[in-house]
């Protein structure tokens, strides 16, 4: 089963190997440059050592929280991933029903193969990811139509500038040739206007907040200053994130970012992350270190190539089965009991 994979970092990547077109498979896998951060990115978590509580009632543990307003199961959400029918032949219909399942919340990426509309019709909440592109006109387009399908909120993603060369740059992508969405995204970021606009400022949290009239978060925030800044400038919610290794290379891990991050926002917002989180425990963790919740990016298409709907809701299920063990062995039987002093050494 898709689950099988998360016992070990990387064994759900190798199953997905070979059931994937190479191309797809290497797409989806690399990192930038010298794949430094991509990595790391696991490392900086599994590094981590807990102090368990004892004797504390864990005979029920609760997962559930509340992210702007939604009530989500488990803090498990599924990330903005581009081109999701390279994976499998439904695309982000059969990620969103999956991860509707788990009683959880997919962010679609703005490099999605399926329309939101047609992905709203079969997602629990679900968020729209944004790439501020040189044509603002078509990002409002973008924008218009995620409201309209019903998106709850809007993740600004802006650690891409520029997308830097990495090991797949130039290869065609093994997306179907007859549709025509998968198409135009597969080719979009070549066209003009289509590329992210580099000039970006802080101001665009504001305009995307007025243009939509939804919560904006920011995704790609890996230092304290940055972070009250966006705060300052209206952000409803952080996310850390190095882009799963595929901007800077060499960026921080965000295991080593979060705490300053968390530390800089306080409770003002809710700070998520993600990046190389592989396991239930990477998951406690992450909230200990300051997180609300976590994002996961391969782990859900390896999981959607593996097993479609059910493989992705079998994924969430299991982080979040371990995720609660977890809690119980460390004497924490809701998510407010984690705290940093779970952390030996501290955050
Ligand atoms: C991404 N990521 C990404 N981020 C984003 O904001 N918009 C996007 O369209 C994409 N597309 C994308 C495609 C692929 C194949 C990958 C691997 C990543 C980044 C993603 O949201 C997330 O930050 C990382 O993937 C998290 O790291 P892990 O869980 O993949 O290690």
């Amino acid at each position: 089963s898709a689950s099988a994979g998360i016992r070990a970092s990387g064994e759900l990547a190798e199953l997905a190997r070979k059931v994937l077109p190479r191309a797809a498979y290497e797409f989806y896998a690399a990192g930038s440059d010298e794949e430094i951060s991509v990595g790391e990115a696991a490392a900086a978590w599994r590094g981590r050592r807990l102090l368990p509580r004892v004797l504390r009632d864990v005979s029920s543990v609760e997962t559930d929280v509340d992210l702007l307003g939604t009530r989500l199961a488990s803090p498990v959400l599924a990330g903005p991933t581009a081109f999701h029918r390279m994976a499998h032949d439904e695309g982000e219909t059969a990620t969103a029903a999956g991860v509707a399942a788990a009683g959880s919340l997919l962010v679609l990426s703005s490099r999605a193969t399926r329309h939101p509309e047609d992905v709203a019709a079969v997602a629990g909440p679900w968020w729209y990811q944004v790439y501020w592109l040189r044509d603002a006109e078509i990002t409002r387009r973008q924008v218009d139509r995620a409201v309209a399908a019903g998106a709850r909120a809007l993740v600004l993603t802006v650690d891409a500038p520029y997308v830097p060369p990495r090991a797949t740059s130039g290869l065609p992508l093994p997306l179907p040739e007859d549709d025509e969405l998968c198409r135009s995204v597969g080719i979009g970021t070549r066209l003009p206007g289509w590329e992210q606009d580099p000039s970006l400022g802080l101001d665009a949290i504001g305009r995307l907040h007025r243009m939509s009239g939804l919560p904006v978060l920011v995704k790609g925030v890996l230092r304290a200053d940055d972070a009250r800044a966006c705060v300052a400038a209206g952000a409803a919610g952080l996310i850390v994130s190095n882009h799963g290794g595929r901007q800077l290379d060499r960026a921080v891990s965000s295991a080593d970012a979060l705490p300053a991050v968390a530390a800089a926002v306080g409770t003002e917002v809710p700070v998520l992350v993600d990046g190389g989180i592989r396991t239930g425990t990477d998951v406690l963790v992450a909230l200990a270190l300051g997180a609300r919740a976590v994002l996961l990016g391969r782990p859900v298409v390896w999981s959607l190539a593996l097993g479609g709907a059910v493989g992705v809701t079998t994924l969430l299920d299991s982080y979040r089965a371990q995720l609660a063990t977890s809690m119980a062995l460390a004497g924490c039987a809701r998510l407010a009991d984690i705290d940093g002093e779970l952390l030996y050494g501290g955050p």
